[in-house]
């Protein structure tokens, strides 16, 4: 199997590593330094799995007209506000590719895909797995989950090349499933990311020690994600889904729908606490962005609840607020 990545940072380097660890030929394209590194040194990952360097069917290129060969799989992963610059950059695999999916925050990815090449060549996916570029040359992988992984033919119909790519991907021990309501996995995890993030970034960052625990312990923090969470999953079901937990164990959103509010809200403080108890100390990717200055995902994750809403005739007024708060952020962060 060859697959090649376009956009190889946190999480690109940590799935490619993976997979050309266990035998799939993989294509890197990623930033000059972190090629240097790689040809240099191998790709070292760090986290979950203890140390490794990859450097066997691993290949990395600056470019997209340097990736050579055809592709069994093409999975686009730079972050969304890059995402058409990198198209463009890459016509020259369009028709060098069998199927093309991404793995990122964005639900109208798939749309994006398939206006850039031939519709039927897209499927579905989502990921909670965890990967930062710590430096050129070095990802560290430090978030999974029982399923880390979803795959899915979009018109919701069951294919060879979603379960070749669902057993590559465990193989290389990221357990994923195959599955037939990948739109559904997609909202719920968008559902999840934009919960996590908007409540993270509009509560922590103004004191950059602060990690996700050290707020959603304090009742008012609570109370705010609760909120947040509540607003994010109106939108979610009238859209005609039920919450499921698609990401256990990480996934909370059964919980917060069936609970009352001040339940929810106790029950999201017992988080907290156990949380504190076991040392968990973590930030969502939206809240790294800010403390390192750079551009988030904001728009993309939270205009598409804001536009659902409007349609259904929902009022989601925290999550309208915590969008506003983050462009007017994004106006000033670097790309
Ligand atoms: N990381 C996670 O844990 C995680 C989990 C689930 C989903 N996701 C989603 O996955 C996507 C990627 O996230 P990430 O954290 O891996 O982002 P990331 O670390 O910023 O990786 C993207 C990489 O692509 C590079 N890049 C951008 N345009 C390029 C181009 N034209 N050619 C080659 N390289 C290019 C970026 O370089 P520059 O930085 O120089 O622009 C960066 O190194 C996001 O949509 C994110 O929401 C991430």
């Amino acid at each position: 199997m060859r697959i090649c990545i376009l956009g190889a940072g946190g999480l690109g380097s940590v799935i490619g590593g993976y997979l050309a660890r266990t035998g799939v030929d993989v294509t890197l394209i990623a930033r000059p330094a972190h090629v240097d590194a790689i040809r240099r040194n191998g790709l070292r990952i760090t986290g979950r799995v203890g140390e490794c360097s990859i450097r066997e069917n691993l290949t990395a290129v600056t470019s997209a007209d340097d990736a050579e060969g055809h592709f069994d799989y093409l999975i686009l992963l730079v972050k969304t506000k890059d995402t058409e610059r990198a198209l463009e950059s890459a016509t020259g695999l369009r028709p060098r590719v069998d199927t093309m999916l991404s793995l990122q925050n964005d639900p109208l990815r798939a749309d994006k895909l398939r206006r850039w090449i031939e519709p039927w060549k897209v499927i579905g996916a989502v990921t909670i797995e965890g990967g930062t570029l710590v430096e050129p040359g070095h990802a560290d992988n430090h978030v999974t989950a029982t399923t880390t992984a979803y795959f899915g033919e979009l018109d919701g119909t069951e294919s060879l090349r979603v379960q070749r790519l669902t057993e590559a991907f465990t193989r290389a021990g990221l357990k994923s499933a195959a599955v037939t309501n990948i739109v559904q996995v997609t909202w719920e995890k968008l559902t999840q990311i934009a919960s996590a993030s908007g409540w993270s970034v509009s509560t922590l960052p103004a004191i950059p020690a602060l990690y996700f625990v050290d707020g959603i312990k304090i009742r008012e923090g609570a109370e705010h994600y609760v909120q947040l969470t509540k607003e994010l999953l109106s939108v979610y079901k009238a859209l005609g889904y039920q919450p499921q937990n698609f990401f256990s164990p990480f996934s909370r959103l059964k919980e917060i729908d069936s609970l009352s509010f001040d339940e929810a809200v106790q029950s999201s403080i017992g988080v907290g606490t156990y949380m504190e108890a076991n040392n968990m100390r973590s930030r969502t990717s939206m809240h790294d962005d800010l403390l390192r200055g750079r551009k988030t995902e904001a728009e993309e994750i939270f205009r598409p609840f804001i536009d659902k809403a409007a349609e259904l005739g929902l009022s989601i007024p925290t999550v309208t607020a915590v969008h506003r708060v983050m462009a007017v952020l994004n106006h000033y962060l670097k790309d």
